[in-house]
């Protein structure tokens, strides 16, 4: 596993499901409490990583957004934001797809421009620094209304060009996609590309709505599709890519046991399925501390782990001349 281990940490990898507010460590959220003088009801870090006890998405999401009552300003949007990058630096990740949530802070009165401003000059500097691309990408809150969905994606259009998708997040079971199929022909209309969260708690047939009334250009975990032979088929023969978050996926109990992860089996399937971190602060690893989940718990061999790293470049939304330079370093890496 030694060996493996370090095979996956120098590996060049892209990151395609990562909330950037979920990558708030406990330490930057004190440091950000005191600097903004924000209660937070811990008295230690170690009291805050021992609260990260989750049942289910909805407990998860409990503490998520209360996690984010601390980020107020610009500096702290960047703050946030480089501190993933430099540990996806360190973990030789060369591109991120990244997915913020504006109503979970546009709702406590920080406008759609201090967040945005404050993610994306990280996002260059990012870039600048380590050389690391990126995509960001626009979440919808599905446990709110079509009407406030509309209304974000209308703050969203100043910054058309920073914002390549659109997404769908937070409580699933209740809200399916279909709840917002017409702000998503919106956005697609106005350019966007769009992908959702489905599949994650709920059911295949929400998996099906995100294809066929969102028109996804990619599936945001999707493990439930497993529960429906025809809609595999369909996934199989589209290659519409899933983004898989196997720490997340434990965490959040929707699987038991790692040895019983379903990514494998995806692979098996001829699912173009890739690994990702979703919430890193939160579930206990990166992208890296993912990957090797995986592969201690099901045997991944270095061509099962090169192949998912494939899919993740191949996946993102990147142009064909920039997946195919990325896709060369990773066959260099491999050979
Ligand atoms: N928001 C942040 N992480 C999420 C997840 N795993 N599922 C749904 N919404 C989220
Ligand atoms: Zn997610």
């Amino acid at each position: 596993m030694d060996d493996l281990k370090k095979f996956i940490w120098n590996m060049p990898k892209a990151e395609l499901h990562l909330h950037i507010e979920g990558s708030l460590e406990p330490e930057l959220m004190f440091a950000l409490a005191r600097r903004n003088k924000v209660e937070i009801p811990f008295a230690t870090v170690e009291e805050v990583r021992d609260a990260y006890q989750f049942s289910n998405l909805q407990d998860f999401l409990d503490i998520y957004y209360q996690g984010m009552s601390v980020l107020l300003e610009e500096q702290d949007f960047y703050d946030l934001t480089f501190a993933y990058l430099t540990k996806m630096h360190e973990q030789n990740v060369i591109h991120v797809e990244i997915f913020f949530d504006p109503q979970g802070h546009t709702d406590r009165g920080i406008t759609f421009a201090t967040v945005i401003a404050g993610i994306t000059r990280a996002l260059s500097d990012g870039l600048e620094k380590y050389g690391i691309t990126s995509n960001l990408i626009m979440s919808f809150l599905r446990h709110l209304s079509e009407d406030a969905a509309f209304a974000t994606l209308a703050e969203a259009l100043p910054y058309r060009d920073r914002i390549i998708a659109v997404g769908l997040d937070s409580s699933e079971m209740g809200h399916p996609p279909s709840k917002f199929a017409r702000v998503f022909e919106k956005a697609k209309a106005e350019g966007f590309l769009a992908v959702a969260h489905a599949g994650e708690e709920g059911p295949p047939e929400y998996v099906c709505e995100a294809l066929d009334l969102l028109k996804v250009d990619r599936l945001d975990h999707g493990n439930r599709a497993l529960e429906d032979a025809a809609l595999v088929m369909r996934l199989a023969e589209s290659q519409i890519a899933l983004t898989v978050c196997p720490l997340s996926n434990y965490k959040l109990a929707g699987v038991t046991d790692m040895r019983a992860h379903p990514i494998k089996k995806m692979l098996e399937l001829g699912l173009k399925a890739t690994v990702n971190s979703d919430d890193p602060a939160y579930f206990g690893g990166y992208m890296n501390e993912n990957f090797e989940a995986i592969t201690e718990s099901l045997n991944l061999t270095k061509e099962e782990i090169l192949n998912l790293a494939r899919n993740g470049f191949e996946a993102s939304f990147c142009s064909d001349t920039e997946k195919q330079a990325m896709i060369s370093r990773l066959e260099a890496y491999g050979a």
